[in-house]
């Protein structure tokens, strides 16, 4: 297994994850992270965590020259997972210029610093917005990309369709990219987490932050669609077997013969969960009693979306271990113990 493998936003939600399941199998994680969107002491955290060397360098992915000298400053380094990036749907099209820099800029400065490094692996954090409203479900790898709904959907858009022309172009580097369904939940330590900025724009943070009393009550959006029981139908999948996930796309680029090839996996549990079911769920596995109300539709948002994962179990040998109420189980013991921190 290689020695150590550079995690940018390795200090955010699921980079803080993988980093700790990358030490697991001896790998040395070696985090490029500016904290736009985490706090330092997550590395402390991740650092308890591991059982590797965790080695940390602060600053901007977006600065190539920047990404050159850290890339060239470390030896063994079998591959780069390029988790820095923004990613709240929301914001992007209030801000779409800094999400459009930020998250393609990043990928480019990445690819460059890759080339002049000689590092021949790279892990994409893709999402499963590129698939839109899918006609077909479940989704599948091959399911048509449909125009994405916001600015941050098409920024991965972008980035999937750069890395393919990249590697059309003759670059030797072998690329994965990994479409995510909905990552929820905590490490089961709760020592890290999702540490949402301000008001959390999505369902699990903004259920736990209802029911520890940080927000008043959660507005389910629309009860009115064609679901069983009205609202919207995701694929939650533990922030860990996402994490895990990731572990397996390095084992598996690691052992390729092939050079300059592209690869893609849907991530999800393969079970579709609606919002009443993750309130009824949380309830179950809390004991709080969720203070909640219907209200409209959110615009942009799909009905009904999860993954056929059937790829990704049999070429990465990875299979989700974390039901729905393990991860809202989680979710609300990690939000209780930074509330508790607060205090
Ligand atoms: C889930 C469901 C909402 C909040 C987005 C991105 C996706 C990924 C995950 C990054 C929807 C409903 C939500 C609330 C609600 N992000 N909801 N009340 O929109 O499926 O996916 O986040 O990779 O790329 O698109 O996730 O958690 O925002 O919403 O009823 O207060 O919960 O309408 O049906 P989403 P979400």
């Amino acid at each position: 297994m290689p020695n150590k493998i550079i995690v940018t936003g390795g200090a955010g939600y699921i980079g803080s994850h993988t980093c700790v399941e990358l030490s697991k199998i001896g790998v040395e994680p070696v985090i490029i992270d500016n904290f736009s969107n985490s706090e330092t002491y997550i590395v402390d955290r991740i650092r308890e965590l591991s059982q590797t060397e965790i080695h940390l360098v602060q600053g901007d992915c977006t600065d190539s020259e920047f990404l050159k000298s850290v890339f060239g400053s470390y030896s063994d380094v079998a591959g780069i997972i390029h988790f820095a990036a923004f990613k709240a749907v929301g914001e992007s099209s209030a801000f779409p210029l800094k999400y459009y820099q930020n998250n393609i800029d990043s990928t480019i400065a990445v690819l460059k610093a890759m080339e002049s490094s000689n590092i021949p692996n790279l892990v994409f954090s893709s999402s499963c917005t590129v698939y839109g409203q899918p006609e077909v479900l479940p989704v599948t790898e091959s399911s048509p990309i449909q125009p994405a709904e916001s600015p941050y959907g098409r920024t991965k858009q972008i980035c999937e369709d750069m890395l393919k022309d990249y590697r059309r172009a003759g670059n030797a580097v072998n690329i994965v990219s990994l479409r995510y369904f909905n990552p929820i939940g905590a490490h089961p330590s709760g020592l890290i987490g999702e540490l949402p900025l301000g008001v959390p724009n999505n369902l699990v943070p903004f259920i736990t932050q209802t029911a520890i009393g940080k927000r008043k009550q959660l507005t389910v959006f629309g009860k009115d669609y064609n679901t069983p029981d009205g609202t919207c139908i995701r694929d939650y999948i533990h922030v860990v077997d996402l994490a895990r996930a990731h572990v397996a796309a390095i084992e598996f680029l690691s052992n390729l013969q092939e050079k300059g090839s592209y690869h893609l996996f849907n991530l999800g549990t393969g079970e579709g969960s609606s919002v009443q079911e993750v309130i009824d769920t949380f309830e179950k596995v809390s004991g709080v009693k969720l203070p909640y109300t219907y209200g409209e539709r959110r615009p942009g948002d799909v009905e009904k979306v999860y993954a056929d994962v059937s790829k990704a179990e049999t070429e990465l040998n990875w299979k989700c271990e974390y039901s729905l109420a393990d991860s809202l189980r989680d979710a609300w013991n990690w939000e209780k113990l930074i509330n508790e921190q607060k205090a």
